[in-house]
């Protein structure tokens, strides 16, 4: 019987593919080296005890019957409930949490700690892990139904599959995961923080408020996701909904663009893609902000030949496409393929 564990789950950049994962379309992230660990100890209660280390703050619930509230308790009590809801036999345990990846920054500090809860809880619970797609849609409830972000499913499971040196081809119509090697020499990729904090939870108008804006979009034009669409058809839609669908249908396009210049080694192209994706961020799903803009205006005038916002927008880190020999603006994080979470 397991009476300690310790899982540690990945942040993740996304290299291409924004706001297409709850558009059945497609996406290439990868998971990075920063990420969070939660500690989990097996205890004879029927309580959760949780230390979130670098809050210097706790929580305790009962295990039977956690109550929703806000912040950072909102995921550990989101773990429990939904693991349970699951059919998992969670006994009860002291949990400690601490993290290296930046919260509300665009590189998925709350996947990491939704996954890792869930191994952790898993483990020494002597339940079996379950395979990626279940373990991500359990994790993504927790945000859905506990944190009360209305997000999809990419940010999970990249942490889940992450692979060293490769992105990962999700496609969001059939939930197919393909590794794409991503090596690019002469080249490395950086993330930098614009400074600017998010929450996608329904308080923040943002991201729910693109996602509704898709949705209309996806029942006006009588296709079951918005990537199904053709640009001729989302062309005749009224504005806002007719550049929101235009993003989407073309940044599923770049996604595959991007995977072929990954095949043929082509880091100009690579650049021009993640270009052109911002772009299309910026004008046509307007989740662009001054100090985002900053932001890629540093990365562009240390050398970047490609530059765009990650995760939802409104802020956060940015990515920047760097010759090896181009000196990274201060504070910048050089990002790369590693792999995915792990519990032992
Ligand atoms: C956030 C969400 C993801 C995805 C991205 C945009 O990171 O958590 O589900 O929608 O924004 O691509």
């Amino acid at each position: 019987m397991v009476e300690q564990a310790t899982a540690f789950a990945p942040g993740r950049v996304n290299l291409i593919g924004e706001h297409t994962d709850y558009n059945g379309g497609l996406a290439l992230p990868f998971a990075i080296r920063l990420g969070v660990t939660v500690r989990a100890a097996r205890a004879d209660s029927a309580v959760v005890v949780v230390h979130a280390a670098d809050l210097g703050a706790h929580d305790t619930f009962e295990l039977l019957s956690p109550r929703p509230v806000s912040g950072w308790r909102a995921f550990p009590r989101g773990a429990v409930a939904e693991l349970r809801a699951a059919g998992v036999p969670l006994a009860g345990v002291r949990l400690e949490i601490s993290g290296t990846v930046p919260q509300g920054s665009g590189l998925s500090s709350s996947a990491a700690l939704e996954v890792a809860l869930c191994l952790a809880l898993l483990a020494v619970s002597d339940a079996p892990i379950p395979d990626p797609l279940p373990l991500a849609r359990i994790c993504s409830r927790i945000e859905n139904e506990w944190v009360g972000a209305p997000t999809g499913l990419l940010d999970q499971l990249a942490s889940i599959c992450g692979e060293r040196d490769r992105a990962l081809l999700i496609d969001f119509g059939s939930l197919e995961v393909t590794p794409v090697p991503l090596v690019l020499p002469g080249h490395r990729l950086v993330t930098l923080d614009s400074g600017e904090r998010h929450s996608h939870a329904s308080g923040d108008a943002g991201y729910a408020a693109r996602r509704a804006e898709c949705e209309r979009a996806r029942d006006l034009l009588g296709v079951e996701t918005l990537s199904q669409a053709t640009e001729a058809a989302a062309s005749r839609l009224p504005d806002p909904l007719r550049s929101r669908a235009l993003h989407v249908i073309g940044e599923n396009e770049r996604v595959r663009q991007t995977v072929a210049a990954l095949h043929d080694v082509d880091a100009p192209r690579v650049g021009e893609l993640l270009d052109a994706s911002h772009a299309s961020l910026r004008d046509r799903f307007e989740v662009s902000t001054p100090a985002v803009e900053a932001t890629v205006g540093l990365l562009r005038r240390a050398g970047a030949v490609g530059t765009r916002l990650i995760g939802g927008g409104f802020g956060g880190h940015v990515l920047g496409l760097l010759p090896t020999d181009a000196v990274a603006p201060d504070g910048a994080i050089e990002v790369r393929p590693e792999s995915g979470a792990s519990v032992a």
